[in-house]
């Protein structure tokens, strides 16, 4: 009886890959599959991405402040400070204009005291007058006014993103106020 060969029919390296727990047709297709699966991945993340993009929502600088009957002639309307940062001031001839409620300093509120018929900055004590002139304080420069228009249904619409400036002679320019 011959012996037979302990390395078997391929030189001993048969027995050795099939010891082997992954052979490299197995490696080869894991990294393939991990390959597919990793580009899918990747896509559902920038399809994601795509479908929420990062868009900042910001509140509409425009608002609709009623009618001008709603505002006495002769007196600062603090109606909007709260929500809009904004005073409505109607003066006695009917004319209004919009105020932003942003002291010129360093960007603190104003209070409206109307028995000194004044705005009052109470971080460091800016004072304005109900123009929004700068009387007193550290303020450099007179309160903001921006547009105030009226609408076609008879409301007044109040535009925060477009700004006047006295010191730059904007105050007169059409849209600081509003004749109605
Ligand atoms: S922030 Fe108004 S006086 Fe300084």
């Amino acid at each position: 009886m011959a012996d037979r060969d302990p390395k078997g029919a391929h030189g001993g390296q048969a027995p050795a890959l099939e010891a082997t727990l992954w052979s490299r047709r197995d490696i080869f297709s894991l990294a393939g599959w991990a390959g597919f699966f990793g580009v899918l991945g990747a896509s559902a993340l920038a399809f994601t991405r795509f479908m929420f993009p990062r868009v900042l929502f910001e509140p509409s600088p425009t608002f609709r402040a009623g009618t001008p009957d709603e505002y006495p002639a002769g007196a600062v309307s603090e109606r909007w400070k709260k929500d809009e940062r904004i005073w409505i001031v109607r003066q006695d001839d009917g004319t209004f204009y919009a105020l932003l409620a942003i002291c010129t300093h360093l960007g603190c509120t104003p209070n409206w005291f109307q028995a000194e018929d004044k705005f009052k900055c109470p971080c460091h004590g800016s004072g304005f007058k109900r123009s929004g002139i700068n009387f007193e304080g550290p303020a450099p420069r007179p309160l903001e006014r921006v547009k105030i228009s009226l609408s076609d249904d008879g409301q007044l619409v109040v535009d925060k993103s477009l700004k006047f400036r006295y010191e730059l002679g904007e105050w007169d320019k059409p849209g600081a106020k509003l004749k109605a």
